[in-house]
């Protein structure tokens, strides 16, 4: 074998970017350095394995080849380093979490406690929504995820460790907030704040009001929970948010839940990874964790 591990490394960043320029900040190298690090293997190859289109760079069918087992390879070479972490005991370990921006309400207490009882495990935390969690699933990129909703036509390994409810908000001036058990059918008068398409609580949201044969008014889109409080708050709209992001407004009375008929709307969050994937002892240790720990406990004491 001519080419190098190091070599595929800056394919693979290539590959997954679509793009030098991107793949050379990924991996804290220079532009040039990609570049002649990817010409090498395809010298080695005998094939071009990117053509240019325009501004766009594509992956010729040899370059599709090497990445399939680029892939293999990285996965291979990962599941090696765990086995042999396996083998010095959780002294040490590395742990790589993805979880729902909903979640970033909880997760630093998580981890927190997770790191009190393994200090010596390095973690690594991305905070996203439910379709980018979707992708990295697929792509098996991360250790562990923590979900809502689950992406379907996925083989997941998937269990329940903590409810979720949906509530209603409002500011407390809004008239509703004097109305007891509202009228679903009372909320299409309103306008109705949401998250980004992507996001679960969206998608949930938009799910429960269609089998309700219910159309909400929707007024602006926000990518962020904290964006749409601050917007309730100004009377922009209503908005449907897990209670876990309004803790702290709820305590101070600066937003409202309104008493609505069916509501909440219940669901769980997940502790989740591909069924087959064999977990490192890292994260064996923080699934067995957040399944053993009484959460509601955990995140409430902070
Ligand atoms: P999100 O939460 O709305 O932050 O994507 C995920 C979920 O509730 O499923």
């Amino acid at each position: 074998m001519k080419f190098t591990l190091r070599q595929l490394k800056v394919f693979a960043a290539v590959a997954k970017c679509s793009s030098y320029t991107r793949a050379a900040e990924e991996l804290y190298l220079s532009q040039p350095a990609v570049s002649i690090q990817v010409k090498q293997l395809e010298e080695h190859v005998g094939m071009a394995l990117f053509e240019q289109i325009g501004k766009k760079i594509n992956l010729t069918p040899a370059g599709k080849e090497v990445q399939h087992y680029c892939h293999a390879i990285f996965q291979q070479i990962n599941e090696m380093e765990d086995v042999l972490e396996a083998m010095q005991g959780l002294s040490s370990g590395r742990l790589d979490i993805a979880v729902a921006s909903t979640i970033n309400y909880f997760a630093p207490r998580l981890l927190a406690a997770f790191n009190r009882r393994y200090p010596n495990i390095d973690l690594t935390l991305e905070v996203t929504n439910r379709e980018t969690l979707k992708k990295r699933l697929e792509a098996n990129e991360k250790d562990i995820f923590l979900m809502g909703l689950l992406p379907e036509k996925l083989d997941l390994h998937a269990v329940p460790f903590m409810e979720n409810p949906l509530v209603v908000i409002a500011p407390p001036d809004h008239p509703l907030t004097q109305e007891r058990n509202i009228p679903l059918q009372r909320l299409a008068e309103e306008t109705f704040l949401t998250r980004e398409a992507g996001s679960g609580t969206r998608l949930s949201t938009e799910r429960f009001f269609h089998e309700k044969n219910i159309t909400l008014r929707t007024g602006m889109e926000m990518s962020r929970n904290a964006a749409i409080k601050q917007a309730v708050r100004g009377g922009m709209g209503l908005a449907v948010v897990s209670i876990h992001t309004i803790e702290l407004e709820v305590e101070t009375g600066r937003l409202l839940i309104l008493d609505v008929e069916d509501f909440p709307i219940l669901r769980t969050w997940h502790i989740v990874h591909l069924r087959g994937k064999r977990l490192s002892p890292a994260a064996q240790a923080f699934y067995d964790f957040v399944l053993g720990e009484n959460m509601q406990q955990l995140i409430g004491s902070d």
